[in-house]
């Protein structure tokens, strides 16, 4: 069986989770669901990333301990995900003794090779961004994500030499053997490599909130200096089984705001390290909502929970999941939410299922025909073969929003096929008999498929539909019975 594994950013606990924390999580639970129903051995991560100055002033404001803040956020995250069915194996948090022991072991790897060193660092340094912002990042003297001030930061830091393996990580991606999707964020990692990236400080000063740095009792591992590893501490690195048998990630998902961090600054450490690089890794698009970007200043953060207690938690990943391609940056409609799940799910797959199941049940002659010996028109045997290739390809390729459309374009066209044959026409014309037999098998075969290529989408719902279909063939169920998958918003 082969492996399988993939992760997704360890967010900030620095806030409730959003949106843009559940696209990503959601993406990776897909594609996680997708290599096991083909087989895989799938390991998938989710986790915290739970130090740095942010957190700490954030915990502050609340009064609370920095520990006490990111336990509560922990528990937060957690629980969204169980909501949304994530099947996550691990769930990584930065605070853990697992982490901070396989931080310590990797470390230790780039000390001894002599990759890090003692320097000065002067800087403007956004807490918002937890990065160092240039002059050139800055619009009207503040930082333009967080509407701050960079503070100017003098300490003394040390360093890793990233400017040593830049090349090598430059080898590894031309020659293919470090993969980035899409074509558009690889060729932003080559062009960042080519202008020259400096090296980065791998610990700080003043800030208290932070793994000891072991070789320097004045300082804390720089939060980008361990999130990283959180990839290999999860699987209890340096000398656990699961690092073993897990160890190089076959896919790390993330968004285009981290790309520099996990295509270069995380292959040049691994290099250091002597470890293996991730084989993929995938860079998603950033949206905004409603054409502005998501603040809390403007009011439109779309929290998940609200879309599950309107939705349900199924609905809730298709209308996540949906909203813009991956490969490029997007807009997520929050006004359109009711529109979208009326449109796809009540009126689209939704009432497809209703109207095949219901005329199955009324029209189709025998009793437990099973659906071996079935004859399938042509013409919806081509469209089955077209959208399975179609759908295929783009799961392979990471791309669900595109896979998404697919499914929905051939439910259209099941819907077409439905209204050009008529069933109940023929069945008033002709009565019951092969021709109306071959029409109702089609479409029972069009349904199942779709069935199967939601699932990693919408589990629960097509598992309780995958259920139906199979009481339907077997004619255990009547006519008037509904399955109502996805009743229509008002
Ligand atoms: N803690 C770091 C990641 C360390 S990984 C070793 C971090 N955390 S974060 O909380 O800021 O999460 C950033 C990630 O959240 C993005 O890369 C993306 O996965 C997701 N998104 C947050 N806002 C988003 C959008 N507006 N659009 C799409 N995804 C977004 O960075």
């Amino acid at each position: 069986m082969p492996k399988f594994y993939l992760t997704t950013p360890i967010y900030y606990a620095s806030g409730a989770p959003h949106f843009g924390h559940a696209f990503t999580t959601l993406y990776a639970d897909v594609i996680a669901r997708y290599k096991k129903q083909r087989g895989d051995d799938v390991f998938l991560t989710a986790g915290m990333d739970e130090h740095g100055a942010k957190i700490a002033e954030k915990a502050k404001a609340v009064g609370k301990s920095p520990q006490e803040f990111v336990d509560g956020l922990a528990e937060e995250y957690k629980t969204l995900w169980k909501k949304l069915g994530v099947q996550n194996d691990d769930f990584i948090r930065t605070t853990s003794e697992k982490h901070k022991k396989g931080v310590y072991a990797f470390l230790e790897r780039l000390w001894q090779k002599g990759d890090i060193y003692k320097g000065e660092y002067a800087g403007l340094y956004c807490v918002g961004c937890e990065k160092f912002l240039t002059e050139k990042d800055l619009v009207d003297g503040v930082c333009p994500d967080h509407l701050r001030k960079p503070e100017l930061v003098k300490e003394e830091n040390y360093f890793f030499n990233l400017k040593k393996y830049l090349p090598l990580v430059k080898e590894k991606i031309v020659s293919g053997e470090l993969e980035i999707f899409p074509e558009s964020r690889r060729n932003e990692t080559l062009s960042i490599i080519e202008s020259g990236a400096d090296d980065f400080s791998i610990s700080r000063e003043k800030v208290e909130w932070g793994i000891p740095f072991p070789y320097d009792s004045k300082q804390t591992i720089y939060v980008w200096g361990e999130a990283l590893t959180s990839y290999v501490s999860v699987l209890d690195f340096p000398d656990g089984e699961k690092y073993k048998k897990y160890w190089p990630a076959d896919l790390h998902l993330i968004g285009v705001d981290i790309n520099k961090f996990h295509t270069i600054f995380w292959p040049a450490m691994l290099m250091s390290a002597e470890l293996l690089l991730p084989k993929k890794i995938f860079v998603h698009g950033l949206f905004t909502v409603n054409g502005q970007k998501m603040s809390k200043t403007l009011g439109n953060v779309v929290d998940p929970n609200d879309l599950i207690n309107r939705f349900g938690a199924d609905a809730a990943r298709y209308i996540i999941l949906s909203q813009f391609s991956a490969l490029e940056h997007g807009d997520v409609k929050a006004d359109e939410f009711d529109i979208k799940y009326n449109a796809d799910l009540a009126n689209g797959f939704g009432n497809l299922f209703e109207r095949v199941f219901s005329m199955y049940l009324k029209y189709r002659s025998g009793d437990n025909k099973n659906m071996e010996n079935k004859n399938i028109d042509a013409e919806v045997e081509r469209l089955i073969n077209e959208a399975k290739n179609n759908y295929q390809s783009h799961m392979d390729n990471i791309q669900i929003f595109e896979a998404l459309r697919v499914v929905l374009l051939f439910a259209k066209h099941l819907d077409k096929y439905i209204n050009e044959k008529s069933p109940w026409d023929l069945y008033k014309t002709k009565g019951q008999g092969a021709e109306l037999d071959e029409v109702l098998d089609s479409l029972m075969a069009g349904v199942e498929k779709i069935i199967n290529w939601l699932l990693p989408f919408m589990p629960e719902k097509m598992e309780k539909a995958d259920d139906f279909f199979k009481k339907v063939i077997a004619k255990q169920q009547q006519p008037e019975d509904k399955l109502g998958l996805f009743p229509r918003v008002i």
